[in-house]
């Protein structure tokens, strides 16, 4: 959509983006989160001292993970957003292997052939234009280098626990608000295929919140507050649906769950 905030991260509000970062590094260090990182990282086999790129990396922390591991010899995270590479900086001081510069996908100034690994983590869907970042992917990795792709099947997204729950009606309205293209995993491998990419691996992850439900209860209250701020529901009634996702949290009724797609393939 043409709302969504990240798809045109220069231009949004400094205090916004801040916060984008913060929520950023809370959805990483679920444990489900990385064991979904992990999961797919090992589809990949891993040249000795790989040269690693992760392309929309926020604040880095999938770039940190990734320069956490044994396989990188150097990991680079690029970002559009100047005040997230600055924080992106910071939190990763005393990982040497691991630097940050401010990029677009779209338009890489990284040389022709330069690295073994691609990685978008939950990127690809808020960019405008994924077919050139792809492009420019292909462009950059050596021949026989590794893409590997993870987003949100953003389609799938739901808080509802019966039909016409009016909770799905608030996840409806954030997903359509903060995604730019909540269809794009399942178009995903067409478009690979496309770029000249040999797909290896595509596979789902099921990411569901329960107990302690963090993201997905953000994920509900955000949506009332979209569903309010576009007018389409007064305050009282945004209040009302927060505190009704807040009692199921209480209750033990709280059920979110949303499908991740990973595809990892080669240039060939
Ligand atoms: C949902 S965040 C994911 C950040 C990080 N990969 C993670 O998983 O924590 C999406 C990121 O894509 C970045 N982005 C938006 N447009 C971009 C573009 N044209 N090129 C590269 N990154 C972009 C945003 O700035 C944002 O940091």
């Amino acid at each position: 959509m043409a709302s969504d905030p990240y798809a045109k991260i220069v231009d949004t509000e400094p205090a916004l983006v801040r916060t984008i970062g913060e929520r950023l590094e809370v959805r990483a260090a679920h444990p489900d989160q990385r064991a979904m990182l992990d999961a797919y990282l090992a589809d990949i086999v891993w040249p000795q001292d790989a040269r690693v790129v992760e392309i929309g990396c926020g604040t880095g922390p999938v770039a940190r993970a990734l320069a956490s591991r044994p396989e990188p010899g150097a990991v680079l995270g690029l970002d559009p957003s100047p005040i997230l590479i600055e924080r992106a900086k910071e939190l990763a001081s005393g990982l040497p292997k691991l630097t940050f510069e401010v990029g677009d996908a779209r338009n890489l100034a990284q040389a022709d052939a330069t690295f073994d690994v691609v990685v978008f983590h939950t990127a690809l869907c808020h960019i405008p234009g994924p077919e050139k970042a792809l492009a420019e992917a292909r462009r950059i990795l050596k021949s026989g280098g590794w893409l590997a792709v993870f987003d949100g099947d953003y389609a799938s997204a739901t808080v509802a626990i019966a039909e016409h729950d009016p909770l799905q009606a608030c996840s409806r309205a954030v997903t359509d608000h903060n995604v730019m293209d909540r269809w794009i995993v399942r178009r995903l491998p067409a478009m690979a295929n496309a770029a000249g990419f040999n797909i290896t691996r595509f596979r789902s992850h099921g990411y569901a919140e329960v107990v302690d439900p963090v993201y997905m209860l953000g994920h509900a209250e955000r949506g009332a507050e979209v569903l309010a701020a576009q007018g389409v529901i007064g305050a009282d009634l945004a209040e009302a649906l927060k505190r009704e996702a807040r009692r199921r949290v209480t209750d033990h009724a709280f059920f979110g769950h949303i499908a991740y797609a990973s595809l990892v393939a080669r240039k060939p």
